[in-house]
């Protein structure tokens, strides 16, 4: 793909403001996609497979209860493929005997909806290995939501090993401030308010010194200490903005959310090629409270990021 290309398809994550800071940052989705493919379709599953079967403990979590769950993502998935890339994927159905095709990977895969011994592995496995998007469940009881079942191969700095069964509260106490004026409790009320057939969508935005998409907590130690040798000299390629798109749809039997994530990184010698984001995002750069910086893990690089856009700003 050319370097326009990659910019066109670039979801970039900053809407008007000079400013950035946490928010419930979620809008209606439309039209109600679950899944995006994307040029690096083959690349993305490949190494998706290789990670699952390499670190199954790392990358595929699920609690027994949330197989019927697992079923309903099944259906909303695979009718989102056929129905949007039909010369990719085909369905045929004969009551709940269903054959599964992807064109891509020349596999056809035969079973019975709804009984998971029909299938090799789990429901959510199974089909998170045909999509670039992490995949997790979400189940909804007690007035509260709580991380059942995930498959997650592309972990922006955390464990799905980790965080299993934990509630969307406990999930995000790590995040500074995210609990000021409540905002994990109204982002809760909110989530638990989604319908089906209504889903929201938000973008979620960091820096990444490298370019890996594996990025578990549990790998730290390969990828983290790259961040010590950005310079100003090397940023441009060095440094990725990554972007997740994070989707949610309530699943209408099991009452549970599915919470997919897309996650995309643009190298900043790309980004900066077209100039109003240069701009927007040397200010939301250079303005970032610390206590922002530190937690998405760009304290040690900041000022050197800072210094490469300043440049790349003098040249435009
Ligand atoms: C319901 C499904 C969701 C799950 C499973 C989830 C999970 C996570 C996890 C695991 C983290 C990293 C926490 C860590 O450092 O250990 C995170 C970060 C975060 N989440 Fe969520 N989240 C969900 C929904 C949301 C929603 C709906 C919002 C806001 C509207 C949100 C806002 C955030 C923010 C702001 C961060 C910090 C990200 C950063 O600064 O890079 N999350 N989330």
């Amino acid at each position: 793909m050319n370097s326009m290309a990659d910019l066109r398809a670039f979801p970039y994550p900053f809407g008007d403001s000079d400013v950035y800071r946490y928010s419930n940052n979620a809008i209606p989705l439309d039209p109600p996609n679950p899944i995006e493919l994307t040029d690096s379709y083959f690349d993305e599953i490949s190494l998706k497979r290789e990670l699952l079967t390499k670190h199954p403990e790392r990358c595929y979590h699920s609690a027994p209860h949330t197989l019927d769950a697992q079923w309903e993502v099944v259906d909303l998935i695979i009718d989102n493929l056929v129905t949007h890339y039909p010369d990719r994927f085909e369905l045929e159905k004969k009551d709940d005997e269903w054959v599964f095709s992807n064109v891509q990977t020349n596999e056809n895969i035969t079973f019975t909806f709804g009984d998971s011994t029909s299938l090799k592995i789990e429901p959510l496995d199974f089909i998170g290995r045909h999509v670039q998007e992490d995949l997790l469940l979400m189940m909804q009881r007690d007035g509260n939501l709580f991380l059942d079942a995930g498959q997650l191969c592309f972990p922006a700095n955390w464990s799905l090993y980790f965080d299993a069964g934990m509630s969307f509260k406990e999930i995000h106490s790590p995040i500074p401030g995210f609990k000021d004026q409540s905002l994990d409790d109204r982002i809760l009320q909110f989530l638990m308010r989604i319908e089906a057939g209504s889903p929201w969508w938000r973008k979620n935005w960091s820096l990444l010194a490298g370019n890996r998409l594996d990025t578990s907590l549990e790998t730290f130690a390969d990828w983290g200490q790259a961040r010590k040798r950005v310079t100003k000299e090397n940023a441009g390629e060095l440094v990725h903005l990554r972007v997740e798109v994070q989707k949610l749809f309530r699943l209408p039997k099991s009452n549970g959310i599915l919470f997919t994530i897309h996650s995309h990184m643009l190298p900043l010698e790309k980004f900066v090629q077209h100039p109003p984001w240069l701009e927007k995002f040397y200010s939301i750069l250079d303005e970032l409270p610390d206590f922002i910086a530190g937690y998405k893990g760009i304290s040690l690089y900041r000022k050197q990021v800072l210094e490469y856009l300043e440049e790349e700003m003098r040249k435009r």
